[in-house]
């Protein structure tokens, strides 16, 4: 559950989260030759190096210290050259230009490197500084001050001091999570964002009303709407505008979204899309829109009107382009494409989209949207392993142990047991571990061997004792 997991994330209040780390210098250094096994393909580019005595990291030509923070792995680094979201006839890049193609006179900003500092990511987008969702155990730091972005937000004010009014803007995003069909470490998001000149509201208020008129036979019949929202103290407009302005921004972005998902989902003859009250430190008013889909409401997109503050500090270095600065109101969205693709094209495991399997991406040479035709899956390799806790513990930390040892073998990992020994009061942990190629047979002998490195490695790592 991609896009709900960041808005609850994003959206949790100033919950008490302790930081757990790795040491991280180390297992960088201890993984860097370990991995063999990740990624059967060429998956780590040239671009990358780790320098001899594990200080620095060499990424695109920067050289990035490494520091008490660092807890990214060459692994997750390799994948930053892969950019699937350019590859043609990649489904995730089908889904971007089909939306680019919806939202035609946006401009495409595909190419931010997703290095950014956590400024970028997180204190120019007013995420407190308390905020859970800044947690070590979360995302994948390179040091202290630079990580690679945790979502496509973080490129907001590029995109408006781009110069233009209204872009959309695709890339690989990063975030440490558990490890399942539906999760991986890395999956790619797409952030739209207009906005308009308010300074005489009712010429706008018209411009905007036309906007909506000309889409609206496209979509008008076919598109159920749930919209009981209402504007209120927990999901206020902003002080600084006014409401007669605010409105039809909002209308605005309502409209929008909903012709991209009526766009999207062609194939259902009646498309449900319910809107709920969310929030991001980012945008206020907030929402949510989820699209009822084979039975399901899938929660799809976050989305709202933009902090003016991110308006106004954009304007502080592109006058020309943002020069009345409160009166320039916009919107924002932002979604998963790998949740969207999942959907739109039945696949259904995150890790086919990193696959170099012809028999997957033969399938998308077209560039259009439709039904993945499965190929038989491999049998899968089952391994439990059991251990008592050290002092801290963290799951997030564990996935990433396994991922790192294990690459895209590994499926599935799920606590199946936890309890506390009533004498020595310690906590034991069981977790299953499903190890599953999607292009080729294991054997029991090669997944034996990684889980001998996994258990080491977790081990040394996080300070449990195997039982
Ligand atoms: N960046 C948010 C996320 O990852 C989504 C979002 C984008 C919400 C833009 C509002 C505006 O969850």
């Amino acid at each position: 559950m991609r896009n709900p997991v960041v808005a609850r994330r994003l959206a949790i209040s100033h919950a008490c989260c302790r930081l757990h780390r790795i040491n991280t210098t180390r297992s960088y250094a201890g993984l860097i030759h370990s991995n063999s096994h990740d990624a059967p393909h060429a998956d780590r580019g040239p671009s990358i190096v780790v320098d001899k005595q594990g200080s620095a990291v060499h990424i695109n030509g920067q050289i990035y210290s490494l520091d008490s923070w660092s807890n990214v792995t060459p692994g997750i680094l390799a994948k930053t050259t892969r950019k699937l979201h350019l590859h043609p006839s990649h489904p995730i890049s089908i889904i971007r230009s089909h939306i680019e193609n919806h939202f035609a006179t946006f401009k495409p900003l595909n190419n931010y490197h997703p290095v950014v500092t956590t400024r970028q990511n997180f204190d120019d987008l007013y995420i407190p500084v308390d905020h859970p969702s800044r947690n070590i155990s979360d995302n994948y730091y390179i040091n202290q001050t630079t990580m690679l972005r945790a979502h496509t937000s973080a490129h907001q004010l590029q995109g408006l001091r781009s110069g233009a009014s209204k872009f959309l803007i695709s890339g690989d995003v990063y975030r440490r999570d558990e490890i399942d069909a539906s999760h991986y470490p890395v999956f790619h998001q797409m952030e739209g964002f207009q906005y308009f000149d308010m300074s005489v509201p009712s010429i706008t208020a018209d411009q905007v009303n036309a906007d909506i008129a000309i889409q609206t036979p496209t979509i008008a019949n076919k598109i159920h709407t749930f919209d009981d929202t209402v504007i209120n103290v927990r999901n206020p407009i902003q002080s600084s505008h006014p409401i007669e302005a605010a409105m039809p921004v909002i209308a605005h972005l309502k409209h929008s979204l909903n012709s991209m998902v009526r766009m999207l989902f062609h194939d259902e003859p009646d498309l449900q899309v319910k809107w709920v009250d969310a929030y991001f430190p980012f945008t206020s008013p907030s929402w949510e829109m989820e699209v009822l889909y084979q039975g399901k409401w899938l929660e799809l997109c976050g989305c709202g009107v933009v902090h003016q503050g991110i308006m106004n500090a954009a304007g502080e270095n592109l006058l020309s382009a943002i020069s009345i600065q409160d009166y320039k109101i916009g919107w924002a969205f932002g979604f998963g494409l790998e949740r969207l693709a999942m959907v739109l094209f039945d696949i259904p495991d995150i890790r086919l989209f990193w696959s170099q399997d012809p028999r997957f991406l033969d399938q998308f040479a077209g560039g259009k949207i439709f039904k993945f035709q499965p190929f038989s899956k491999y049998p899968p390799c089952i391994k439990d392993m059991s251990f008592w806790l050290g002092e801290e513990w963290n799951e997030n930390n564990f996935c990433s142990v396994v991922r790192e040892v294990a690459g895209d073998i590994v499926e599935d990992v799920k606590k199946i047991d936890d309890f506390v020994h009533s004498k020595t009061n310690k906590r034991s942990m069981c977790y299953r571990i499903v190890y599953r190629s999607m292009d080729r047979n294991v054997t029991n002998e090669e997944i034996n061997n990684i889980q001998e490195v996994v258990r080491n490695q977790v081990q040394e790592k996080l300070g449990v004792e195997l039982r």
